[in-house]
């Protein structure tokens, strides 16, 4: 089965601005953005250059120790001071909601002066621990997502939009859309 499109490159530019409108009328003092490595670069890199007010940006990193298991370390901690700030963490994706879960916690426990969710994709169908997110730029059906820093196996993330592909064929090749979505005919 071929990768289908689904957010094309022009809608996630104009979706990203009115996000950034979003978080300007809410922190109009400022804010400090923390984003979750790796997936959620790309979004982070567009999303903070059309905010006009005072940002800063810091990061976490992750890793799994088993899908939806929700087991989840940090591996990178924040740089920045964030109690009595204004965080706003930004995420790629919300499937299950665990790792999320996992993340506000870590936060809480440094007393920011307020704590909301910036999420490019929610994935609500899938959700096992619910999760106000405040700010949410697309709802996406239970698929497979790629692209605009959503990878399979490191591949993918480069795409300036965002597609579906299927998990038992990114499985069997981890490098078996890379034709089609890269290759002259791609768009
Ligand atoms: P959760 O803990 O199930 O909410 O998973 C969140 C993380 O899983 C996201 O930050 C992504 O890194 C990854 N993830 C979930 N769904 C997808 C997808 O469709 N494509 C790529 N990565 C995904």
């Amino acid at each position: 089965m071929p990768a289908r499109p689904l957010i094309a490159a022009g809608e996630l530019r104009r979706r990203v601005r009115e996000l950034a409108l979003d978080l300007d009328a809410t922190y109009p003092d400022g804010v400090v953005v923390v984003a979750v490595l790796k997936g959620s670069l790309i979004f982070l890199a567009d999303l903070v250059r059309c905010l006009e007010v005072a940002v800063e940006v810091d990061f976490l990193a992750i890793s799994t120790f088993a899908p939806d298991s929700g087991r989840v370390r940090l591996v990178k901690d924040l740089d920045t001071d964030v109690a009595g700030r204004h965080v706003v963490l930004v995420e790629d994706i919300v499937d299950t909601g665990l790792t999320l879960g996992f993340l506000l916690n870590e936060l809480r426990r440094r007393e920011p002066a307020s704590l909301e969710v910036c999420a490019l994709l929610d994935k609500s169908a899938r959700r096992i621990l619910p999760t106000p997110l405040r700010f949410v730029g697309f709802e996406t059906p239970d698929a497979f997502v790629l692209g605009y820093g959503l990878d399979f196996a490191g591949r993918y993330r480069n795409l300036d939009r965002i597609v579906t592909g299927d998990l038992d064929v990114l499985t069997r090749d981890p490098d078996a859309y890379v034709g089609q979505l890269y290759g002259p005919e791609s768009g």
